[in-house]
């Protein structure tokens, strides 16, 4: 007798004599199970052959991918199928002892949810999120009373119920999810979940549901037992439900984003808060920012952006300390931004913008904690009103990715540490009151991808060096300043532009041509802006291919080709371009040829044989001779 097949007979006792119960041996799944998961796999389709593990003629189902036994008397227990198609044979149902079943990102052909499933009656977990279901969800997923978590989500928007009655019975019901599920029929949603004793984690996000007035939801059974509530992405308008839901007082996590409450915040009476995370942006809030959210001292991720949200922050905030995600944008706040603000820790995405913040910078960023400055990620403030200058401490912030600081009053210069911002990928300063020269550091930002310095007051010469490490640079728009680039003809430029806008640069004075270091960007660039640079001479054959072309107000000649569909807009107007009037592009949106040269034959502009519509909106042709 040979060892391998001592050793296979070893297994086979081995085997064998553990469907008893001794631990620390292999227990066997029984032949009956075994049988159902191979009847189960055969109704499948399984091109990729994801289900290869699961061999008839391996005698312990156990070993199977996905088939999980309980480890003392070979039951299967527990079930995982993703990425399976085909159909869902019910010979699942002699898993007597099943208990997790995971049918999740399937694409079964196309069927209603089976009703068989309703008479596995052991299961505790069932998830069965975007596997391909549609219509009405059967009611008998109700009889499954040991449920402790059922998970319908439907990412395709094509499950229904007609109520949620069904749901009454599952009294150990901890976590329901039945996101993007079309719940427009069930009005009593409410009173049904209210009646789920165990109910821990309630998410009904994009649902239809609106509230209807008299239901004051949400109140007695799980008043206690609630902590993660997710409705966002519905109807809901009154106020009445709001104020049970600020009622829970085990709330850890909210969601209330994308309806359409509006009105003040209402206050909260219980005066222990544990909310880790809220978010009710985009609504129409119109109160101040509620006192008691500053008492909530575990929130961690705060988002109030899209309302209508009014005066300023208090210095409360500072209480805040485990915040690390604040959005207040786009609201009516006001005053000065609290100081209190910049010493706090764990702080990494801060945006305030679009509000009425009116201060120097300086005043509440002059003095930031070196905490603040090392976790800071995200900053936005753009669109307020904020002046000062930017102080040397924006340098020190060694996380930051993303600055947003455009569109407000500021003014001095861009302080030359900045270009230690190694992480640094987005620096947006434009619309402000800057000025002086940019910092020879700037060339120093490695991760920079987009550099927006237009609309300010810069002046002086930028070389080569101010590029020389800027390998990742995508954007560049730096119009409206008094700035002069100064690069020798054939240089070859570290980065691959999406944009360039140099307007009102001066490119190399009276007589200077489109630079053709430009023609190195060919393959990327979408948009460029060389309006009111002088430049002259003829405009390469290549530039008309670009979508978005701003290059009024210079002295370059020559006729226009015709149009092609990928531009979208042209500015070409105060130059000396001559010829016949351009074919015009289907796709373009805008164009200005003003003040400009043409003669001959017009019948062919916007008079294209093709019957496509124009997308045209604005058409400037004054001054043209
Ligand atoms: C098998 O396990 C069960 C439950 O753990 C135990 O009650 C029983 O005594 C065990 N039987 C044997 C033969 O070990
Ligand atoms: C059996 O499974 C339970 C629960 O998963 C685990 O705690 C236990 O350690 C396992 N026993 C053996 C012998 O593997
Ligand atoms: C399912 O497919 C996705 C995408 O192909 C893959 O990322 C995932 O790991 C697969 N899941 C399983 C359980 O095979
Ligand atoms: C349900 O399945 C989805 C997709 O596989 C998964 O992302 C989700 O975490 C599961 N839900 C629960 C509660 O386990
Ligand atoms: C569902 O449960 C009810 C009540 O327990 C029972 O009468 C009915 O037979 C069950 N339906 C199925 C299909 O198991
Ligand atoms: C809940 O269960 C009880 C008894 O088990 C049954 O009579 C009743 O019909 C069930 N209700 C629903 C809505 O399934
Ligand atoms: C939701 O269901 C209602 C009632 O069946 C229907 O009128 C509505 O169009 C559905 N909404 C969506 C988004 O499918
Ligand atoms: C739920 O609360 C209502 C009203 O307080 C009560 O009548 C009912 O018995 C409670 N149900 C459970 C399952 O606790
Ligand atoms: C807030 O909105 C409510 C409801 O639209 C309105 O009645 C109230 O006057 C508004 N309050 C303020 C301060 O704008
Ligand atoms: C903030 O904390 C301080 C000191 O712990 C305390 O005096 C103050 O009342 C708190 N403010 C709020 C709004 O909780
Ligand atoms: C570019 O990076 C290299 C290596 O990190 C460094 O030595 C050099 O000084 C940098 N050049 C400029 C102009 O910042
Ligand atoms: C003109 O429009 C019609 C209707 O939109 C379309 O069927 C036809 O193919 C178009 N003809 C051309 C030449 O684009």
């Amino acid at each position: 007798m040979n060892v391998a097949l001592l050793f296979l007979l070893f297994c086979y006792f081995k085997l064998s004599y553990s469907i008893g119960n001794s631990s620390n041996t292999i227990i066997a799944c029984p032949e009956a199970e075994k049988q159902a998961l191979v009847s189960f796999k055969q109704s499948l389709k399984d091109p990729s052959n994801l289900l290869s593990s699961w061999n008839n003629g391996d005698v312990n189902c156990c070993n199977w991918k996905g088939v999980y036994c309980n480890n003392l008397t070979g039951h299967v227990d527990e079930l995982y199928l993703q990425n399976l198609s085909g159909k869902i044979n019910p010979s699942l149902l002699s898993l007597k002892h099943l208990k997790y079943l995971d049918l999740s990102q399937n694409r079964f052909d196309e069927t209603m949810i089976p009703s068989f499933i309703g008479s596995l009656t052991s299961l505790e977990y069932l998830n069965i999120s975007d596997a391909g279901f549609y219509g009405k969800i059967p009611h008998i997923i109700g009889n499954l009373s040991n449920l402790h978590t059922l998970v319908l989500e439907d990412n395709s928007e094509s499950l229904e119920v007609d109520s949620l009655e069904w749901l009454s019975n599952l009294s150990k019901l901890e976590h329901l999810n039945m996101n993007s599920v079309n719940l427009s029929k069930a009005t009593n949603w409410a009173q049904v979940i209210n009646e789920l004793p165990s109910l821990i984690e309630l998410h009904l996000s994009s649902c239809n549901l609106i509230s209807t007035d008299p239901l004051n939801v949400i109140a007695n059974n799980i008043t206690n037992s609630l902590a993660i509530l997710d409705l966002s992405g519905n109807k809901f308008k009154s106020l009445s439900i709001l104020r049970s839901i600020f009622q829970l007082n085990n709330l850890i996590f909210l969601d209330l984003s994308d309806n359409s409450f509006e009105g003040p915040i209402p206050s909260i009476t219980n005066t222990s808060c544990k909310l880790q995370h809220i978010d009710l942006s985009l609504n129409y809030f119109n109160s101040t920012i509620p006192d008691w959210l500053y008492i909530c001292k575990d929130l961690e991720f705060v988002n109030l952006r899209g309302n209508l949200l009014q005066n300023a922050i208090s210095n409360s905030i500072a209480n805040l300390t485990s915040l690390n995600t604040l959005y207040l944008s786009t609201n009516k706040l006001s005053g000065k931004i609290p100081r209190e603000i910049a010493n706090l820790c764990k702080m990494k995405r801060l945006d305030l913008s679009e509000n009425k913040f009116k201060d120097k910078l300086s005043d509440s960023f002059g003095n930031m904690s070196d905490c603040f400055l090392g976790s800071l990620e995200f900053l936005s403030l753009r669109v307020n009103q904020l002046s000062g200058h930017l102080v040397d401490q924006f340098g020190e912030m060694k996380s930051l990715k993303n600055l947003y600081l455009g569109t407000n009053l500021l003014s001095g210069a861009i302080p030359s540490n900045l270009g230690k911002l190694s992480s640094l990928e987005y620096l947006g300063l434009r619309s402000n009151k800057l000025t002086g020269n940019i910092p020879k550091s700037v060339g120093q930002l490695l991760n920079l991808q987009y550099l927006l310095i237009g609309d300010n007051m810069l002046e002086g010469v930028l070389t080569e060096t101010h590029f020389a490490n800027l390998t990742k640079l995508k954007f560049l728009a730096a119009s409206g300043n008094h700035l002069t680039l100064n690069v020798s003809s054939n240089w070859s430029p570290p980065f691959k532009l999406e944009g360039l806008r140099l307007g009102s640069w001066n490119l190399g004075g009276v007589g200077t041509h489109i630079p053709s270091w430009l023609e190195t960007q060919k393959k990327n660039i979408k948009d460029v802006d060389l309006s009111n640079t002088g430049i002259s001479g003829i405009v390469p054959s290549w530039f008309w291919e670009i979508p978005y072309l701003f290059l009024s107000g210079n002295q370059l000649h020559g006729n226009i080709p015709d149009i092609s569909d990928s531009s979208l807009f042209l500015g070409l107007s105060s130059n000396k371009f001559s010829g016949s009037l351009p074919r015009v592009g289907n796709n373009v949106i805008k164009l200005d040829l003003s003040n400009n040269s043409f003669s001959g034959d017009m019948s062919h502009f916007l008079c294209d044989t093709t019957n496509q519509t124009y997308q045209l909106e604005i058409l400037r042709l004054g001054g043209i001779t």
